[in-house]
């Protein structure tokens, strides 16, 4: 049976690398872009590699964007089984002065991520069927000094939280799980990082094709369980 899975900033990066392994594996992939046409433009490149891939407009800081993209993929009969939130955006800067980088952090990073958590997981608990990954980071780990842009830190740290509560209140059958992909050559990353976004998508890839039974609740990197 082939299911379907929806990766949020799915248009570059890292994003991009996870629909193609997802592709690669014969999941219906929904290429998630706040872009459309830059969705599109992704799409064609892994469908030309014989994909089943398919963009959707979907600005995860938006809830009115987010339901949007539900209701259209409902009104067509698709079901998301995976939800990958992988959209995520840095904000330098720090808490006490300047300019709030919070406010931006926040709508990404971890608001975004619960308004397609509940745009997506509650037919996932109906179902009583999903699979739901959080790109996270390191730098959101206490055990690891919460490092990095303070609102980074703040956010991601929030966003392993969530992953906590979303998988107790989704139930039998979705798990639920938070990953750090390292530091890998992206837009964000740069071209320092020591990481290729095959492997920064590898854990991704693995949370989003766990096997029944397996872990929820849990903070992984390099598919192993990692300290929160
Ligand atoms: N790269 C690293 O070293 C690293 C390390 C740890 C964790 N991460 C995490 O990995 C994830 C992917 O990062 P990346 O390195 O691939 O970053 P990236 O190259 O900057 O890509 C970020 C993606 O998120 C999308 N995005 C940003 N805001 C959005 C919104 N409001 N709605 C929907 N999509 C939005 C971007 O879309 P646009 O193209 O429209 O901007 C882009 O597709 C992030 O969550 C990041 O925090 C990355």
């Amino acid at each position: 049976m082939s299911r379907t899975a929806l990766v949020t900033g799915g248009n570059r990066g890292i994003g991009l690398e996870i629909c193609r392994q997802l592709g690669h594996q014969g999941y219906k992939v929904l290429l998630g872009a706040r872009d459309v046409s830059l969705g599109e433009a992704a799409a064609a490149e892994l469908a030309r590699d014989g994909m089943n891939v398919t963009a959707v407009e979907i600005d995860v800081s938006k809830a009115a964007s987010v339901k949007r993209c539900a209701a259209g993929l409902k009104k067509q009969g698709i079901e998301v089984d995976v939800l990958v939130n992988n959209a995520g955006v840095i904000a330098e800067g720090e808490l006490l002065a300047g300019p709030d980088p919070m406010k931006g952090a926040l709508a990404v990073n971890l608001m975004g991520p619960l308004n397609a958590a509940r745009a997506f997981v509650p037919a996932m608990a109906e179902r009583g069927w999903g699979r739901v990954v959080n790109v996270s980071s390191t730098w959101g780990s206490f055990d690891a000094g919460l490092e990095g842009p303070a609102a980074y830190a703040v956010t991601k740290a929030a966003l392993n939280a969530l992953t906590v509560r979303l998988a107790r209140e989704a139930g039998d059958g979705v798990l639920v799980n938070s990953m750090c992909p390292g530091w890998v050559r992206t837009r964000m990353g740069s071209d320092a990082a020591t990481r290729s976004v095959e492997e920064g998508a590898d854990t991704a890839f693995y949370l989003a094709t766990l096997a029944d039974g397996g872990p929820s609740g849990q903070f992984f990197k390099d598919r192993k369980p990692a300290a929160w």
